[in-house]
This record gives C-alpha cells, structure tokens and sequence, in this order.
C-alpha cells in the first residue's frame, strides 16, 4: 500500500465515524423525549433524591445544581444579605406566601420561613425564574438579590419578588441537612 493510499484510508475512515457520531446524536435528541414520557417514573425515582456537598461554598457564593431537570440555587448568606432580608416589612412583599415545600401552605414569607437553618445562613431556592421560566442571575438587581433579565424581574436576598412581572417568589424544594456538610434535596 503506497502512503497516497494510507492517506486517503485515514480521511474516509475519519470522515465514515463523523458522521455516524452525528447520526447518534441526532438519534439520542429525538428518543430521549420518547423514552422520558414512556417511563416517567422511572426517571423521577432516578432523580428525585440527591445529596449536595456543600463544604466549598463560601459565604457570598452560591452553588447551582441540577435537580429534576431544574436548575437549585444553594446560597451561603453573608450576615448582610441575612439582615437585609430580615428587615423587610411583609406588607412590602408583593408574594407574601413562604413557598416553601418543608413547611404548611399558608406559612408566611418571612426570612426565617425560607432559610434552611435558624441562623439563616443557607438558602435553597429553585432557580427557575416565576415568570417565565428564566434563570435569574445572582448577586444582582435592584435588592441586590436575584435579577432576571428576561423581562426584568427582581428578587431580594431572600429570593422573594420585589419588582417586576413574576408573580411569586423563587420556591424553596424540600431540602434538609443530612450532616454538616450536606443538603439534601427531595
Ligand atoms: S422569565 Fe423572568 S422576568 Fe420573565
């Protein structure tokens, strides 16, 4: 076999695996919803419990993971973050309901209903925008909490909506501390 011939061996056979590599992964995309709503179950049992280590975060960082296909904030609060959302007034929260699945529907949203421990320092919150459906950005908008920029609304340090179209506060999962250094969540 000459080197011309060793050459264009090497370009078919690497143009012959790209293009079955795209092949599957056009297949995969459009299985995939097939399968998820054949076996829904299978899918939230698979997921519907994860344990998040939580020892690097630092207080004024915030952790996002991906939990039942939606994105989780987990925040470690710096004390002024905890004070600025501990001073608000209810009557200014135009969602006055806590959102929080650890606790009976009705709960008010005071800080202390949303905030995973008694000091205040964890917030778990759904990242998901109530909008519609955006993720919102940290450390940002006008109560220096959580901003969407999709249309503009703004959340405070304890994820409830301040100003703008979304209609209720960033809901808090089902979330507990397992050990020290662990949440988790569902
Ligand atoms: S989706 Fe967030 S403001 Fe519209």
């Amino acid at each position: 076999m000459s080197h011309a011939d060793d050459h264009d061996g090497s370009r078919r056979d690497f143009l012959y695996y790209a293009t079955a590599g795209a092949g599957a992964v056009t297949a995969g995309a459009a299985i995939w919803p097939l399968v998820n709503q054949m076996n829904p179950s299978a899918d939230v049992l698979a997921l519907s419990s994860i344990r998040v280590d939580v020892s690097g975060v630092e207080p004024g960082t915030q952790l996002t993971v991906k939990w039942l296909g939606k994105p989780v904030f987990i925040r470690r609060r710096t004390e002024e973050e905890i004070t600025a959302a501990r001073e608000v007034a209810l009557s200014d929260l135009p969602d006055q309901s806590a959102e929080n699945a650890n606790l009976p529907s009705g709960t008010d949203a005071s800080d202390e209903n949303r905030a995973l421990d008694e000091a205040g320092e964890w917030l778990v919150m759904m990242g998901v925008c109530t909008h519609l459906g955006c993720v919102p950005l940290g450390d940002a908008g006008d109560f220096d909490g959580w901003f969407c920029p999709c249309h503009g609304s703004h959340y405070d340090t304890s994820g409830r909506i301040r100003r703008g179209p979304a209609p209720t506060n960033l809901p808090v999962p089902v979330a507990e501390f397992v050990d020290e250094t662990t949440i988790k969540l569902g």
